[in-house]
């Protein structure tokens, strides 16, 4: 019989009991092995979890016993046996072998305990085989998956913009540049401006799309190739951008510690912590926000943006994100709209998480009338020419509008409680790093 036509079982149902005294096959990975005397013992890993299996010489041929006792750790290979439960076993059940067969045993495999950082870097296209990684990016699937599920039953549509770009969005200076046959193009900062066409159409959307940063910041925070979550409303005003926001965090909390114990289990984490991340969120103007770091040891000037520092004197021992709203228009994005009662500060808000994660989310209402849209391109110096489309969107059936920018990794990073934001990507994409 051909491999794919024989039936497997998963270690996970294995585990819940669902095959108890019946003779089960399963394929996998060697995630240990050790042989004393005429028994070996080899604990088999899938995707669902791990599993010890006994493989005694005389119950089984003699080309199992060779296999069983010559594989490598990561040896690919299947096993048959019967179901037993066993309370000394981890998980508390084991396989009695009566076959096991080899897929690829390979060579040695070079990742052993205590690796260096740039080492277990270097070899990250075997390292994702690891149990922290595979926890990570199975808890990130989970949380794109109820951020997903929150913008449909929200009613948004997802589109899809383009990667490649004439014009930046975020200002020059991280721009990667492209070599687009002869002429320069850029990868995308963020789809915000691509996302404001649809509004017109399909009023609320959201894109899901890597976004692209030549940041020359060596932080635990910053990538150069990250996921983008980017919302964008016709006729919601800042207000109800922010709320919209605040909705989103709670769903995505609530949902990930009600329905990931296992998850969050293997990462040592305890659901509490994000159980009490619950509407209403601390929300404080940027003055407001100066005057506290100043006051908690900061040493920042009205004007200035926030660093790491002022990150950390803002979010210490917070239990949930906290708002700050009307930021200085200068340090901020040209497409923000100034507050009319508040001039020289933009509608917009950006959500810093707790404990110095950093921030998770920009947002802002836009500017969507025509003639204060050329007199901020024009007050930046940004060519005129390279938005042209973008200011056109203001000549035809412009609405107001706002949107809002999370990045997927600095979520997952700080719901997870992880150290470094390159664990929440599979291959990070870091100032010094663009291998494997
Ligand atoms: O605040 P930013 O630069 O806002 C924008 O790009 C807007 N156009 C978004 C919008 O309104 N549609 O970036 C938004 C978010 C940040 O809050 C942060 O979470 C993430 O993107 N981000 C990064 N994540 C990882 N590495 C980097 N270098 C990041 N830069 C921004």
């Amino acid at each position: 019989m051909k491999t794919s036509e024989k039936s497997f079982a998963f270690i996970s149902e294995i585990l819940q009991g669902k095959h108890t005294g019946n003779s089960v096959r399963i394929r996998g990975w060697v995630h240990r092995q050790r042989t004393s005397g005429g028994l070996a013992f080899i604990v088999v890993r899938d995707s669902t979890g791990t599993i010890q299996c006994a493989v005694k010489k005389d119950a089984v041929d003699e080309g199992s016993w060779k296999d069983a006792t010559e594989l490598f750790v990561e040896s690919s290979l299947e096993i048959e046996g019967a179901v037993k439960e066993d309370k000394r076993a981890p998980g508390g059940y084991e396989i009695a072998a009566t076959q096991a067969k080899i897929i690829c045993k390979g060579e040695a495999f070079p990742i052993a305990k205590d690796q260096s950082v740039e080492f277990l870097l270097d070899t990250r296209h075997l390292w994702l085989r690891s149990q922290k990684l595979s926890a990570i990016m199975k808890a990130r699937h989970r949380i794109i998956h109820y951020l997903r599920e929150f913008f449909e039953k929200e009613s948004f549509w997802e589109v899809a913009p383009p990667i490649i770009t004439k014009a930046g969005c975020e200002g020059g200076s991280t721009l990667f540049t492209v070599d687009y046959f002869g002429k320069p193009a850029y990868l995308t900062q963020s789809s915000q401006l691509y996302a404001e066409v649809f509004i017109t159409a399909l009023e609320k959307v959201f894109v899901l799309a890597p976004s692209f940063r030549a940041e020359p910041s060596r932080t635990v925070k910053h990538l150069t190739e990250y996921w983008h979550l980017e919302p964008e409303m016709a006729y919601f005003d800042y207000k109800m951008n922010i709320d919209l926001q605040e909705r989103m965090i709670e769903y995505v909390c609530q949902k990930f510690a009600k329905e990931n114990a296992d998850l969050l289990e293997a990462l040592g984490q305890k659901a509490e912590r994000l159980l009490k991340v619950k509407a209403p969120f601390k929300r404080m103007k940027y003055e407001e926000a100066v005057k506290l770091i100043n006051e908690r040891g900061g040493k920042m000037k009205s004007g200035e943006d926030f660093g790491a520092d002022e990150e950390m004197f803002l979010t210490k021992g917070e239990e949930k994100p906290i708002f700050v709203t009307h930021f200085p228009k200068e340090i901020k994005a040209f497409y923000m709209r100034e507050d009319p009662h508040n001039p020289g500060f933009a509608l917009c808000d950006d959500l810093y998480a707790p404990d110095g994660h950093g921030e998770l989310i920009g947002g802002s209402e836009r500017i969507w009338e025509l003639d204060e849209l050329l007199g901020r391109i024009k007050e930046q110096n940004l060519k005129e020419e390279d938005y042209q489309w973008y200011v056109d969107l203001r000549r035809y059936g412009s609405v107001p509008h706002s949107g809002f920018g999370l990045g997927i990794e600095r979520l997952v990073k700080w719901m997870l409680d992880l150290e470094h934001i390159r664990d929440a990507i599979p291959f990070p994409r870091l100032i010094n790093r663009v291998y494997p």
